[in-house]
């Protein structure tokens, strides 16, 4: 046998992942200022506000793939972030009848299983900066109670997030389609949290 026996047949789809979103990913932890030494309450308030359009106009997209006998990741519904948004929007003051007013995001369409992953991906991978984010944010006059979305997990950070890159795998494991839709998905949703941050 001639050639390289240890190169895979196929890309590690979480380093195709990381590849399409880094630099979208750098320029949306600066657009959103939230390690920012003068963090408002205001400030915060409106980046989860912002967040919130994307997690309740795509956590039920997610629900339609990730649900039910068969689902690739089993644990989907203990991963919903809306209630944890919520319940912080609520202690800043933001009640769902002031959330409904707001305007609707617009959002990548979840067309399969693979784009799922896509819009996971970047969901979970915030709960990585979320670490960081949350031992900022209690240095500032943010209440520490409201730091709940971007906590999520506590010290299970770690292994929710092995656990989902794991359920990234399986699904596109030999099947270049569907890492492709899953990456088109995942830097399509960065594009559209990039350009809400911009404004
Ligand atoms: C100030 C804001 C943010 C900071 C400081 C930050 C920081 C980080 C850090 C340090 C990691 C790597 C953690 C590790 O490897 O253990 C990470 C990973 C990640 N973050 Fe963020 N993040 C921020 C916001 C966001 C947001 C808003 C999203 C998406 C909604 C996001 C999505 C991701 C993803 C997908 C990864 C995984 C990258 C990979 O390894 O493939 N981040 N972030």
């Amino acid at each position: 046998m001639h050639g390289d026996s240890s190169a895979p047949a196929f890309p590690d789809v979480m380093a195709v992942l990381r590849q399409r979103t880094a630099e979208a990913h750098t320029r949306l932890e600066n657009a959103l200022e939230l390690l920012s030494p003068d963090l408002s309450v205001s400030r915060y308030r409106d980046v989860l506000m912002r967040m919130h359009g994307f997690y309740d106009a795509l956590e039920p997209r997610l629900d339609e793939r990730l649900t039910g006998a068969g689902s690739p990741l089993p644990d989907w519904p203990s991963r919903r972030k809306v209630p944890l948004l919520r319940h912080d929007l609520r202690l800043l003051g933001v009640d769902e009848a002031a959330l409904a007013t707001l305007p609707r995001p617009r959002v990548p369409a979840v067309g399969d299983v693979a784009a799922a992953m896509g819009v996971l991906y970047v969901f979970e991978g915030a709960t990585l900066g979320g670490r960081f984010i949350v031992r900022h944010v209690v240095t500032t006059a943010v209440p520490p109670a409201a730091t709940t979305f971007f906590g999520s997990y506590g010290d299970e950070v770690g292994r929710r997030w092995s656990q989902a890159r794991h359920a990234i795998r399986a699904w596109t494991a030999g099947e270049a389609a569907r890492v492709e839709s899953c990456a088109v998905t995942a830097a399509a949703l960065f594009g559209a949290l990039e350009a809400e941050f911009a404004r």
